[in-house]
């Protein structure tokens, strides 16, 4: 089904419908940065309430957090990011100027059966410099000095955040290990390459949790998530054929992680990173313990036995899923002789539940199809559209994923009765308005 997706197609119909476009547009744009408009806001809004729903709403081991976006510089020492959150980036000697990942350079000529250690510029061919270290942490300043005391950095991931309040959390949450606390919000790195459409981002919304272990259940619990996270993705009508897991291999594995898998998606540029699933083992906690100087020992109350829990961290990527739930519900199909392009969005994220459309201006349809969609609006997400002839209208809805419409017409002022369009299957059913929005939500679950 969506073998038809292509990067473009998804890029082109997000700017059309006005879900995703480029930031500062006016201006020329702005590198790897993009602005959500108002079906993008709703149906990120969906994703983020699913993955709320997962981790607290249907589970008692979990508790919510959101921390600050600047921390203490500190933070960041302790954590390893000041050192060790780089990149290896060679700039073109030649002609062009332009950066580049080094590493990704390399993967590329060995993809081409070429010599990774002769790399040429990629556009212009001229030579590269040596690679230097790149930190991808956004600097910026407290107060008015701009001096190396005022420094401070926009998060590159929200874990840390979690790391430092997770003494606080211990204390007011009255849980223990294991237990989790999940937060969402943006995070910050400057990365250079270029990003395919929001797949790559500066900044970015991410959706984490960190799980505080036993040390020896840490294993048992890396694998409970593996799984809860695949099945997550496929609860939100990924096709499961299109995910995968790959487990990381050792020299790909961050500063603080003994053990990670990917949660992959077929992209249309290809297997991409959807979520990292991390054994993050006491680094972080045993970092901030000795940068802090705060113990950070977990005590059981009942065995007196001390130890700092592990940490099993499901690190998924709004943005991320938000392009995958795009890519696999693109599709193309001809209705009455004209192309179609259809959103096929599991009703839960869909950014509209239903459309409501009166077939004429005049009437009563618009009357009645207004008391109709004030009705459902108090019930689920509506949309009432009454300009234009009515294919267009369906098309439009067609386009950005809503998976029901209803149509008033002459035999609905008639006898309350309405036509229920399904979006996929374009079966219309008649209905009496009186069931109409308990259909729906009984539909819709
Ligand atoms: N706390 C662990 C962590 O941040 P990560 O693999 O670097 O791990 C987690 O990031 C997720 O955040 C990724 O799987 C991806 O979905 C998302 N992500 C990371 N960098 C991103 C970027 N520049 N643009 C968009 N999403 C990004």
């Amino acid at each position: 089904m969506t073998d038809v997706a292509t990067m473009e197609k998804i890029v082109s119909l997000c700017k059309r419908r006005g879900l995703i476009f480029p930031a500062s547009e006016i201006y020329g744009g702005i590198a790897n940065t993009y602005d959500y408009g108002h079906y993008g806001v709703l149906l990120k809004n969906n994703v983020v309430a699913q993955w709320w729903k997962a981790m607290i709403q249907e589970r008692d081991d979990i508790v919510a957090l959101d921390s600050a976006i600047v921390q203490h510089p500190r933070t960041w020492e302790a954590s390893g990011h000041l050192a060790g959150f780089t990149d290896p980036l060679v700039q073109c000697l030649g002609k062009c100027k332009q950066r580049f990942r080094e590493d990704h350079l390399r993967e590329a000529a060995i993809e081409r059966g070429e010599d990774p250690e002769a790399l040429r510029c990629p556009v212009c061919g001229g030579e590269l410099s040596e690679p230097r270290q790149f930190n991808l942490m956004f600097e910026t300043h407290v107060g008015p000095a701009a001096d190396s005391a005022s420094t401070v950095y926009l998060r590159p991931e929200t874990a840390q955040g979690i790391f430092l309040d997770y003494k606080t959390t211990l204390q007011y949450s009255r849980k223990r290990p294991p237990f989790g606390i999940a937060q969402v919000g943006k995070s910050f790195r400057n990365e250079i390459t270029p990003g395919n459409f929001i797949f790559r981002t500066l900044e970015f919304e991410q959706m984490e949790m960190e799980f505080f272990v036993p040390p020896a259940e840490a294993q048992q619990w890396h694998e409970h998530w593996l799984e809860q996270r695949m099945e997550w993705y496929a609860g939100l009508g990924i096709d499961r054929e299109k995910l995968r897991l790959r487990p990381h291999g050792a020299d790909e594995l961050s500063h603080y992680s003994s053990a990670t898998s990917d949660i992959e998606y077929l992209y249309p540029i290809g297997w991409s990173e959807l979520e990292g699933i991390a054994n993050r083992g006491d680094f972080d906690l045993r970092q901030h313990q000795e940068h802090s100087g705060e113990k950070l020992e977990y005590v059981d109350q009942q065995t007196k036995e001390r130890y700092l829990p592990h940490v099993i961290e499901p690190a998924a990527g709004l943005g991320r899923t938000v392009l995958a739930l795009l890519c696999d519900a693109y599709d193309e199909d001809e209705q009455g002789g004209e192309q179609r392009t259809v959103l096929r969005l599991h009703p839960k994220v869909a950014p509209i539940k239903v459309a409501v459309l009166p077939l004429l201006r005049k009437d009563g349809h618009p009357e009645l199809a207004r008391e109709v969609y004030e009705e459902l609006r108090r019930r689920m997400s509506a949309e009432y559209d009454s300009g234009g002839h009515i294919g267009k209208r369906y098309r439009r809805q067609d386009e950005i994923g809503t998976p029901f419409a209803v149509t008033i017409d002459h035999q609905s002022v008639e006898d309350h009765t309405v036509t229920l369009r399904q979006r996929d299957s374009l079966q219309q059913d008649r209905i009496a308005i009186a069931d109409l929005a308990g259909e729906l939500e009984e539909r819709i679950r």
